[in-house]
């Protein structure tokens, strides 16, 4: 038990500090002979298949990224743990069993997670998702039935029974997560990793400042970011830049099996949706992106930074605010480049209020990174798997 605790320890570690010389020079613009692919990273690199936990809220670009990974041989998914995100639980569960049904996968437990955020009232997205969750795609009832365990404890029980092996892909918000966290000290130090879709350094989408899965729970994104667990954030900074089209979809439509047939439907019906809503472009595939990354991760191409996340802000509770040295420094001062091991006191906290006798709070004294975030996607290398796994043609 000692010994696998420390090779987790220091695999995690590793997986931090592999890229310390990726940190860009410039605000947000990747430079290429800096940053580093998700490939490159040890912890990455392994034997597949690799034991996933996919934990969403389907959610129309969930229910494709869960078909994506149930027709990807590289993940074992030990479970599914939907969440109330995108429409409340009464519909993510059913649709997650509905996507195991139709991928002919009901081998996989399906656990009902958090109806509500942790300390908040829930704020769904089904202006966007339809009110079924599916952009108004509609398929049977399932008549599988989740297992008795709830999700947390599932979550925990899974990563405790293979220390050091589970990766959580977290594609909606956080609260199942920082649930089993909050439940088991221990359990951090056993978690391989975590690819997460949500946040954002460059602006939201619910609210200027936030991304709707970070928003919908600030306050457990917080705590899976303050966790220690080595994290990839896959944030709008990438997503955005995933529109789904009509060609994708008829590309689907004409592949002859149910998972093709079931993905083409939805993908139909959220283009109409976002057509009569008046935009221009197909909807993002922020949550397949997630899993393709994973999957592919030289489709990716990521950044250190150390990641906080604001909660008690009355118009930006959500953000994801992005800390680098190198980055943030160089912005304020061109021409002043410092060594980041320089910086002792790096991530500081809003203004002191009149009501604190404290200097602006310093929250962590020292520059460590605690998230790889994606700063650049190769879109076509993503849309050639997703869509080419979907159709079953890869
Ligand atoms: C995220 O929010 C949800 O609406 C999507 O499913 C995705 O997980 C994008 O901000
Ligand atoms: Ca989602």
């Amino acid at each position: 038990m000692e010994s696998t605790r420390l090779k987790t320890e220091m695999t995690r570690r590793a997986f931090v500090t592999s890229s310390a010389a990726a940190v860009i020079v410039s605000g947000l613009v990747p430079d290429a002979a800096a940053a580093t692919t998700f490939a490159e990273q040890p912890a990455n690199r392994g034997t597949a298949p690799f034991r996933v936990i996919i934990d969403t809220d389907p959610g129309v670009d969930d229910a494709l990224a869960l078909l994506l990974a149930m027709r990807s041989p590289e993940l074992k998914i030990e479970a599914i743990t939907p969440v109330a995100g995108n429409v409340p639980l009464e519909l993510t569960l059913p649709n997650a069993l509905r996507m195991v049904e139709i991928a002919g996968r009901t081998d996989i437990p399906v656990a009902a997670g958090a109806k509500a955020p942790l300390m908040r009232r829930l704020v769904t997205a089904a202006y966007a998702h339809g009110e079924n969750g599916l952009g108004g795609a509609v398929f049977p009832e399932p008549t599988t039935k989740p297992v008795a365990t709830p999700a947390p404890e599932l979550i925990r029980q899974i990563v405790r029974k293979y220390p050091g092996e589970v990766t959580l892909i977290t594609i909606g918000p956080l609260t199942n997560i920082a649930t089993a966290l909050n439940s088991d000290a221990e359990l951090v130090g056993m978690v391989r990793g975590l690819v997460m879709m949500g946040g954002s350094l460059s602006g939201g989408n619910i609210t200027p400042a936030a991304e709707f899965n970070v928003y919908v729970d600030p306050e457990a994104a917080r705590i899976v970011f303050q966790s220690g667990i080595p994290i990839t954030m896959v944030g709008l900074d990438v997503t955005r830049k995933t529109s789904l089209t009509d060609e994708h979809v008829r590309v689907l439509e004409a592949a002859q099996n149910p998972v093709s047939q079931a993905a083409a439907k939805i993908g139909r019906n959220a283009i109409n949706h976002n057509r009569e809503g008046g935009y221009l472009v197909g909807p993002n595939m922020h949550d397949s992106l997630a899993v393709a990354g994973f999957l592919d991760p030289s489709i990716l191409t990521l950044q250190d930074y150390y990641v906080d996340v604001e909660t008690t802000g009355e118009l930006t509770a959500g953000a994801t605010l992005g800390y680098s040295p190198i980055a943030g420094d160089l912005r304020r001062r061109p021409g002043m480049e410092k060594d980041a091991a320089a910086m002792n006191v790096l991530v500081r906290g809003s203004a002191p209020t009149l009501a604190t006798t404290r200097w602006s709070p310093v929250l962590r004294r020292k520059y460590v990174p605690n998230t790889k975030v994606a700063v650049d996607v190769d879109s076509p290398k993503f849309f050639d798997l997703l869509i080419g796994r979907l159709s079953g043609k890869r």
